[in-house]
């Protein structure tokens, strides 16, 4: 595997491939690599000629400074797993090698940024199109690998396709759970033992809310999410320090990204959910009737 820095060795390497009439896969990545996104690489892999993961901590999408200086950084052990997932190129770019100029490009996404992450999180889908952008713009690829944990960033990026009219395959791949049914993360790894231990009662949660989905109404089950967590270390007898803190709950049409109001307003309904337990914002998507049962 090529480990490249910079834009211009990155440019050479992807010139070469296109005028081997190569098919590109890209997987963005902030890096702290897991399952989660190794999955992603050995899709890729399987589906194009050559693989080309970035591992980039892109400072213009963090809204919170804090969030940005403890997002892990773990370089050397996510070039050891790239190689062994079988990517060609790791670009592992810098600050300034990425953004050589003040970013001053803004993007608009209209009514799918104005809800669940987009007001909590003012300018991060911007931030997030900006360095997608670049990535596209680099690495001109074929397809393009997100994981549906992020199901809003999913839904930006598709519309930035049609605004930028690039064209570029996007693979939406499936969340990949810990054994116990945690979503992978890189944040998980700044979880306490403890927390670590109760964290996989966001995704029980959501799986009961799915089963109460067959005889509750949307905003009924979107109350009892919010209060079972909330009161969830109470009824439970835990410590003050593993109390899950929901920031939202939303119940949406999978392609509008807006709230429903009945179940039969969409064909497609995902509930997701941003819970902050020991200091570290968690996020899960969960599907409302799922495809076979439609
Ligand atoms: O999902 C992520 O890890 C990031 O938002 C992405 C797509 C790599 C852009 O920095």
């Amino acid at each position: 595997m090529n480990i490249i820095k910079t834009t211009a060795a990155l440019t050479a390497a992807i010139n070469q491939a296109k005028e081997e009439h190569k098919s590109i896969g890209l997987v963005p990545t902030m890096g702290a690599l897991h399952e989660g996104h190794l999955s992603l690489v050995r899709r890729a892999r399987a589906e194009n000629d050559v693989v080309v993961v970035s591992v980039f901590v892109n400072p213009i999408q963090f809204n919170n400074k804090e969030d940005l200086a403890k997002y892990p950084r773990t370089v050397e052990a996510d070039c050891e797993l790239l190689s062994q997932a079988g990517a060609d190129i790791a670009f592992v770019p810098t600050v300034e090698e990425m953004y050589p100029e003040p970013v001053t490009t803004v993007y608009h996404f209209g009514p799918i940024e104005e809800v669940m992450e987009g007001p909590r999180r003012p300018g991060h889908f911007s931030g997030v199109a900006v360095v997608v952008r670049r990535l596209f713009d680099l690495a001109q690829p074929t397809r393009a690998y997100f994981g549906e944990k992020d199901f809003q960033q999913i839904a930006i990026i598709r519309n930035l396709l049609e605004q930028i009219k690039y064209p570029i395959e996007l693979v939406p791949c499936p969340i990949v759970r810990a054994d116990d049914g945690l979503a992978l993360s890189s944040r998980n790894m700044r979880l306490s033992k403890e927390a670590r231990e109760v964290a996989p009662n966001i995704y029980a949660t959501l799986l009961q809310a799915v089963e109460m989905s067959e005889y509750e109404d949307v905003e009924s089950v979107k109350l009892w999410v919010m209060d079972t967590l909330s009161s969830f270390h109470e009824v439970n007898g835990l410590d003050e320090s593993l109390r899950f803190e929901p920031e939202y709950f939303e119940i949406v049409n999978d392609t509008t990204l807006q709230p429903i109001e009945d179940w039969s307003d969409a064909e497609g309904v995902v509930g997701c959910i941003a819970v902050w337990l020991d200091g570290v914002r968690l996020i899960d998507v969960i599907r409302f009737r799922p495809e076979e049962e439609e």
